[in-house]
Parts: structure tokens; C-alpha cells; sequence
């Protein structure tokens, strides 16, 4: 089991940002249609909100929200669920780039010393920091898309590990890397790894599922990349219907206690994001 006390990627005025902007409205329209002075409005956006809960409901019920979820972003109790069940070991890369952090993760059967690696971070350096001593064979690198703070750390890597296999969406431009498309299925070193096409973020976006060979049924492992982080979405930098797509297509085809990998932030599940992201759970429970 794994209890995480890493933060979220998104606060609440990161999400109010976000809806706004994927909604194509200005804050001032937003604003007035729901009852809320611009100048309030703008503060919570710059994280110093202190909006009323009947606030919150409204701008929730303008751009599209789920209340519950924007209440407990709101007062800092957005739920994590326990990670559960996973038949191998991850290992969560937190690698700092800038001010912020970015995840890379190693997958691997927990008696190997060899696994599989998503995404590299944004440096070498960053990712020596934090690899655990263990994993010392990278049988293959997949690549969620191609910003500097998840694939900076790739020439090391290929270096380093003697040119490993490295796969990329198709379109990524990443150098020495196959292409890979919606659909594909590989396998190595015990994993089978199916490639989602997952458009929004970035026109080339890869989420991959990650199953167990020797478990095929057990808890399926989702590396999210920036479609879809606890709490919150990436930013819809190519297209916000695409991403939103990309997230339905998702968490419609998948099992609930799907462990969620995501680019930024904690580990999540696609049942508790279904249940609570503010951007998923819009007339639940509790909405
Ligand atoms: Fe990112």
C-alpha cells in the first residue's frame, strides 16, 4: 500500500483559472453570471480566495464544476484514496523543475532489478537524485509527451541504461524514439503496456495502461501524463474538448480502482477522481 503526502498539482484558484479558460469565458463574465464580485474572484485565482461556500456552488454551477469537489479543494480536503493492490512495485520519481515538480515513474516486478521507466523528468541530474538503487536495468522508455520537464532527462537515461527501447506518440518529434499509436500493445520484462492516445494537453499525448503479464485480471496501473491529475486536468493547451474527450474515453472504459499516475501530484484512482475531481464529478453526489 502506498500513502501519499505529496501536494496536489492544482489549487483552487489553479482550477478556477483552468474552467474559466476551457470554458472561454473572461473573469468578468464569470464574475457576473454568478454573483460574485470580479475583485473576490480574482483573488481566489491568485490563491487568496475566501469565497463563501454558496460562492463556490455558483461559480461551480457557471463553468461546469463539481460542487462537492471545488468545496473540498476550496477548504484543503480534497480526498486521496489508499493505493491498493497493484500486483508489482512503482516507484513515483518526483523530480523539481523550477518551482514546480514533475513525476517520472518506474514500474517493476518488486523481486527484479529491472523495469520499465515513463517519462524521464527534466534532467539527468534530477533523476539521479531520486532513483531508487535497486532498479539498475531500464528494459524501455514511454514517453507521455514531449515537454522538457518529462522528457529532459532522456539522453541520460539513454546513456546511461545503453540505448533502451524508447516509444513516443506519433507526431512528438522525439528523437531515436519509435512511434507509437492508439491501440498498440507491447510487452517486456513482465508488462503489458497499451497505448491510449490521449490528444488535449498536447496534440501528441500518450497515457498507457500497465498490466501485470503474470496478472492480467489484478489492478491495472494508468500513467496519466498531463490528461488528468488528482483534483484536477492538465491544461487544455491544444484543445479543451480534446482533453475532456481524452478523460471520458478514460474513465468510461476503465475499472474504477485503476491506480492514476499522473504527470504532476499525487497518485490517485479513476473511481475516486470519478467520485470527487471537480472536473469529472459534475452532478454527483453531493453536487
Ligand atoms: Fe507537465
Amino acid at each position: 500500500m502506498v500513502i501519499e503526502r505529496t501536494p496536489l498539482e492544482d489549487e483552487l484558484g489553479d482550477v478556477l483559472d483552468k474552467a474559466i479558460r476551457h470554458a472561454g469565458l473572461s473573469e468578468a463574465v464569470v464574475a457576473v453570471r454568478a454573483g460574485v464580485p470580479e475583485s473576490r474572484l480574482r483573488d481566489a485565482i491568485d490563491y487568496r480566495s475566501d469565497l463563501t461556500e454558496a460562492e463556490l456552488d455558483r461559480l461551480a454551477a457557471v463553468l461546469g464544476l463539481g460542487k462537492a469537489g471545488l468545496r473540498m479543494l476550496a477548504s484543503g480536503r480534497y480526498p486521496l484514496p489508499e493505493i491498493l493492490g497493484l500486483p508489482f512495485c512503482l516507484f513515483p520519481l518526483r523530480l523539481q523543475h523550477g518551482i514546480g515538480v514533475a513525476n517520472a515513474y518506474l514500474v517493476a516486478d518488486c523481486s527484479s532489478d529491472r523495469g520499465l521507466l515513463f517519462d524521464t523528468g527534466p534532467s539527468g541530474v534530477a533523476l539521479r537524485r531520486v532513483w531508487p538503487s535497486r532498479l539498475r536495468h531500464v528494459e524501455a522508455v514511454f514517453i507521455t509527451h514531449a515537454e522538457t520537464e518529462h522528457v529532459g532527462g532522456l539522453e541520460d537515461v539513454r546513456v546511461a541504461q545503453r540505448n533502451p527501447p524508447i516509444f513516443a506518440p506519433s507526431g512528438s518529434g522525439v528523437v531515436g524514439a519509435t512511434q507509437m499509436s492508439d491501440g498498440a500493445r507491447l510487452e517486456f520484462a513482465g508488462f503489458t503496456v497499451t497505448v491510449l492516445s490521449t490528444p488535449g494537453h498536447a496534440e501528441a499525448h500518450h497515457s498507457y495502461l500497465v498490466r501485470s503479464t503474470y496478472a492480467p485480471t489484478g489492478t491495472g496501473l494508468l500513467l496519466s501524463g498531463d490528461l488528468l491529475f488528482a483534483g484536477s486536468i492538465g491544461g487544455g493547451f491544444f484543445c479543451p474538448n480534446r482533453l475532456r474527450a481524452s478523460i471520458d474515453r478514460l474513465v468510461g472504459s476503465l475499472p474504477p480502482e485503476t491506480v492514476v499516475a499522473p504527470g504532476h501530484g499525487p497518485l490517485t484512482t479513476l473511481g475516486n477522481e470519478r467520485a470527487y475531481n471537480p472536473f469529472l464529478a459534475v452532478g454527483g453526489k453531493g453536487n
